[in-house]
């Protein structure tokens, strides 16, 4: 069976708990916006396209509670986290829907169905650029889990992989929080897609050692010109790609373009907790009295990428703007 990271049946969000895996697949049920709200917030569902569309049913479950505006609710959901403007997309779907008496679980049904079908566009748009990179690094996870199906990262890699490329993938293991550890290694395991996961630190000697031909990692959110951000590190392997001739693409939906934001100069970057840091798996491993910091995000310019993988095709970064002239209205 395909992963998948979420789902909505009945009157009833379904969410697979990320902080569990892999040692579990624990699926939370839940049927109030402020539900939603806590599991963006507290990372049992993670990942730019899979926020959006689970804060999207978020808003659908607030009107059928029906003690919530539109308004209200789209409050509460975007104050979860501010990197990832997926979020904020998912959100407005939903509310120009409600707010025009449409029916606001037929929104979200369309918006999560938009997020898998570009999803899916962006594997068969990138597969192509893998046909002679066979060691493949990505860093967190930019897969189902975070999209609810497909990925935008691995993407690619599982469609060049469905047409029989000979793929092996290196996996930043993603600290704090080990994202790539523990939900790529996760994702790739169960297709059976060779890969190992890596320390962190240990992605730039691979680099420099010739053992990886192409870097793809998602976003979190694109302004116009670019410049991007993505999960912390990301920005340090674009540049090691840089100096490495290693090409580095970044796979993403519209729904990850910022357009009103000319440069990443203002994106905003979520500052976590610092137990995050000081704790490896709910275990201190600093000692008492130090203290940390946990900026889950950076951003990486536009001149470190080689590419963009969208749902429209592959897009040099001097052609973004072109592209997104062209990219279908929501
Ligand atoms: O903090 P997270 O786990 O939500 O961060 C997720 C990432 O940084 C992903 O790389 C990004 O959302 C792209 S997902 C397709």
């Amino acid at each position: 069976m395909p992963v998948r990271a979420l789902w909505f049946r009945g009157r009833t969000l379904h969410l697979i708990d990320q902080r569990e895996l892999p040692a579990r697949t624990v699926v939370r049920r839940l049927t109030r916006v402020r539900e939603v709200a806590d599991a963006i917030r507290t990372m049992v569902v993670r990942g730019a396209p899979a926020i959006g569309v689970a804060a999207a049913y978020g808003m659908a479950l607030a009107h059928r509670e029906g003690s919530y505006s539109p308004a209200r609710a789209a409050k509460l959901l975007r104050a979860t986290r501010p990197t990832a403007v997926d979020l904020a997309v998912g959100v407005e779907a939903v509310r120009t829907a409600w707010v025009a008496g449409e029916d606001p679980r037929a929104a979200a049904d369309r918006y999560r169905a938009e997020i898998v079908d570009e999803c899916h566009r962006i594997g068969i748009a990138g597969a192509p650029l893998l046909r002679r990179a066979h060691r493949v690094l990505t860093h967190c996870n930019a897969g189902a889990l975070a999209t609810v199906e497909w990925g935008t990262a691995l993407a690619p890699i599982r469609v060049a992989r469905a047409r029989g490329a000979d793929l092996f993938v290196w996996v930043d293991e993603t600290r704090p929080l080990l994202q790539g550890a523990r939900l790529t290694a996760w994702e790739l395991a169960r297709e059976r897609i060779p890969h190992a996961v890596i320390a962190d630190n240990a992605a730039g000697a691979f680099m420099q050692a010739g053992q990886v031909d192409a870097v793809i990692v998602g976003a979190d959110r694109i302004a116009r010109n670019g410049d991007f951000a993505n999960k912390i590190g990301t920005y340090e392997k674009a540049v090691v790609a840089r100096e490495n001739e290693v090409p580095f693409y970044v796979a993403a939906p519209w729904s990850t373009f910022d357009i009103g934001r000319p440069d990443g100069r203002a994106i905003p970057v979520e500052e976590r907790g610092e137990e995050e840091v000081l704790e490896l798996a709910g275990r201190r491993i600093a000692p008492r009295g130090s203290h940390a910091r946990n900026p889950a995000f950076d951003v990486t310019p536009a001149k470190f990428v080689t590419a963009f993988v969208t749902p429209l095709g592959v897009v040099r970064p001097g052609d973004l703007s072109t592209a997104l002239a062209r990219r279908p209205s929501t």
